[in-house]
């Protein structure tokens, strides 16, 4: 190949940017020229394109969101708009794309692919969602976001003796409640994979005034439920006055952390690698700290798994 395409797509992810250097350097390293398309799929499809050089991704790989934009694109999904799309790219002398993205991003990947046009799939989404592999390009900022956040209302909480509860992102997946909570030690986390229990959690917040607690955190993944549903609820049973947080969209942005920096730069090495060995249809990951490649239709017949034994875990240590 001489030349190949990438694209991001999808909810933006902390990291996005630092992949699109890395798959443009990594490519130049190469001697193949990459066309970087702005606003995802409909970019594609419009043709909305530009040739990346090697000065064109400096100063990115420190920045949050992604140069290229992204956009939700269901038009995507008819066929006449792919072969469209695919005769767009060949009229560039475009020959592979790397897209960048969850699942649905993966769909179209594998129609391009199986209609003849190669595709490699990269994970970026801060929700850690996409199948077969650990972790996705902007979890562990986002992580980190949420938790510097709860630690702040901590230290107000702490102060006037409040309960709080806070909503983060994760429509369905629980792994930034879970992982959140785990790290802020919040007493109860609700998740969308396990079926809360209403009484456990007013059980938990009673026994901690019952010891003098001075305050209590508690993380619903807003797939579960609204936080200020929860603390209605929570109110109702209680008594006790609960405040509510709801981080949103503050979980996407920010810079990378150096985890999700040095992920980009694996990963999208690992992306033009494949391309360049002609193995489209594929999707990269992380498993045991070593980068994998599989087939990307597992990415999107296959379901995420979150750790539930962190699940378990939270509830030992915040007895
Ligand atoms: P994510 O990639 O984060 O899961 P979306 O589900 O919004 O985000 O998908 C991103 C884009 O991928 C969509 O806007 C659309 O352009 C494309 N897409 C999603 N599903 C499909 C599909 N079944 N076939 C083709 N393209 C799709
Ligand atoms: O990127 C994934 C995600 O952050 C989900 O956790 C959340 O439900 C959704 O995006 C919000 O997206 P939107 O910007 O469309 O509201």
């Amino acid at each position: 190949m001489k030349k190949i395409a990438v694209l991001t797509s999808g909810g933006d992810a902390p990291g996005m940017n630092a992949v699109i250097r890395a798959v443009v350097r990594k490519a130049r390293f190469h001697n193949v020229d990459v066309v970087g398309v702005y606003h995802g799929y409909e970019g594609l499809y419009n043709g909305n394109f530009e040739l990346l050089d090697i000065g064109s991704v400096g100063d990115i790989i420190q920045r949050g969101g992604t140069k290229l934009y992204s956009a939700r694109f269901p038009e995507f999904k008819q066929d006449d708009i792919q072969y469209r799309a695919i005769e767009r790219m060949k009229e560039e002398g475009i020959e592979g794309l790397v897209v960048i993205g969850g699942d649905g991003t993966y769909r179209g990947a594998m129609q391009l692919t199986d209609k003849g046009f190669p595709c490699v799939g990269i994970p970026g989404t801060i929700d850690n969602d996409v199948p077969g592999t650990e972790y996705t390009i902007g979890f562990d900022t986002a992580l980190n976001t949420v938790v510097e956040s709860i630690d702040k209302i901590r230290d107000t909480a702490t102060s006037h003796e409040n309960t709080f509860v806070i909503e983060v992102m994760g429509r369905d997946a629980g792994d930034i409640a879970l992982w959140a909570g785990l790290a802020a030690g919040a007493e109860s986390i609700l998740i969308p994979e396990e079926a809360y229990d209403l009484d456990d959690i007013v059980t938990r917040l009673e026994r901690g005034v019952a010891r003098g607690k001075r305050h209590s955190i508690i993380i619903v993944a807003e797939g579960v439920m609204n936080g200020h549903k929860l603390a209605n609820l929570l109110e109702e049973r209680t008594g006790i006055k609960i405040r509510t947080s709801v981080l949103g969209h503050i979980q996407r942005g920010g810079s990378p952390s150096a985890r999700d920096r040095v992920l980009a730069g694996r990963f999208g090495a690992r992306a033009v690698e494949l391309l360049l060995e002609n193995k489209g249809g594929r999707a990269v990951g992380v498993k045991n700290h070593a980068i994998i490649d599989y087939d990307l239709r597992k990415a999107f017949e296959t379901k995420h798994q979150a750790d539930l034994s962190l699940y378990t875990l939270s509830k030992e240590l915040s007895i």
